[in-house]
């Protein structure tokens, strides 16, 4: 969507993966947006922080209007907006193209088009996840170009992510309406839940582009249900694909281990790559496969993937699998190993030169 946003994919923080419908208040929120900042989250990109379905009263009021909920949101959103922007950081919410949101709890915006983004712009809303439920069978290609429109008319750039699940494969029309598109049903946090959302967000890596994601849904890292290694690899598909960095856990309360997933610099930054080409599969060997995807300043990207991630495996990436002449000299990292060096006993490894790893 040409509104100017979303050059790279957007990275921040959402409250449905943690707190679903329960507890997704202005405390937990104002909390999140300080952790954000002392942790050093926000200073590495994080600068999204969004409210997902369950923060409106369920009916409009007397003039028409979405209202917060005046229990979990007792100072409304303007405030909220207002807090969040005092730290540096931009205030998202959640609405659904139908007459109820998925969880019901809210009014959705469907033939509210117009009157909802002037309030979302009055409240200084910056993001708009807009959801696909209770739509009373109409197409997503009538219902989304509307909120897109009254959107760009709102008198401010509001990133604009088409949670339409698939329902008539976004990824072929979202360009022209959205910032990015969902590709999947919802994520949940188990090591096949996100490897399936991986293989199905791949398939339409063609059509993402500055200003145009894929969005295989928001990150699990962090939230238990995986191993360590497990939301590793997670964390290392959502960079190579150029999906949206959406925090999905409670990063008031999170392990050292979590942090230091979603805080590797070098990972973000092949997220954040100017160039903007989602990575791809190129070789496929029974439970091994090889990403790759090519960056700014002749550098690719490689992701190896043993899928069997509790056997260990040998892969080897040849130079023609990602797109290198043979015997070309290059310089190779390991974007992870990083993490062995913040123990002192470790010593770094010199930068390897040779076609494996
Ligand atoms: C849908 C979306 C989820 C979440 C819920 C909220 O299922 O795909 O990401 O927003 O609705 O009800």
């Amino acid at each position: 969507l040409a509104n100017g946003l979303g050059a790279t994919p957007p990275m921040g923080w959402n409250s449905w993966n943690h707190f679903a419908c329960d507890g997704n208040g202005e405390v937990v929120i104002r909390e999140t947006a300080d952790a954000l900042v002392s942790t050093g989250l926000a200073a590495a990109g994080y600068k999204y922080v969004n409210l997902d379905d369950c923060w409106a009263e369920p009916e409009r009021d007397a003039k028409g209007n979405l209202a917060a909920n005046k229990k979990t949101f007792p100072h409304g959103i303007k405030a909220l907006a207002d807090y969040v922007h005092s730290k540096g950081l931009k205030l998202g919410i959640y609405s659904d193209a139908g007459y109820k949101t998925c969880a019901k709890a809210q009014p959705g915006s469907l033939g509210h088009e117009e009157q909802d983004a002037k309030t979302f712009a009055s409240w200084g809303i910056d993001y708009l996840k807009y959801d696909n439920c209770n739509n009373g069978d109409t197409k997503p290609l009538q219902r989304y170009p509307d909120m897109s429109k009254a959107l760009m008319q709102a008198g401010r750039p509001i990133f604009f992510n088409l949670c339409e699940w698939g329902d008539m494969h976004p990824a072929r029309w979202g360009a022209a309406y959205g910032n990015s598109w969902r590709t999947t049903n919802d994520i949940e946090d188990t090591w096949d839940s996100m490897t399936s959302m991986a293989d199905q967000n791949e398939v339409w890596a063609e059509y993402a582009r500055p200003g145009g994601w894929n969005d295989p849904d928001m990150l699990e890292v962090g939230n238990g249900g995986m191993t360590n290694d497990e939301y590793i690899v997670h964390f290392s598909i959502w960079a190579i694909s150029k999906a949206p960095l959406i925090i999905g856990c409670d990063v008031r309360h999170m392990s050292q281990d979590t942090y230091d997933i979603l805080a590797n610099k070098e990972v973000i930054a092949v997220n954040q790559d100017p160039l903007g080409v989602q990575g791809k599969k190129v070789r496929m060997e029974g439970s091994s496969e090889i990403w790759a995807a090519p960056l700014t300043g002749y550098r690719t990207a490689v992701l190896l993937l043993n899928r069997h991630a509790k056997d260990e495996a040998q892969i080897t990436a040849h130079w023609d699998d990602i797109g290198l002449p043979a015997g070309t000299a290059v310089d190779a990292r390991d974007l992870w190993l990083v993490r062995l060096y913040l123990s002192p006993a470790v010593t770094k490894p010199t930068d390897g030169m040779d076609e494996s790893s």
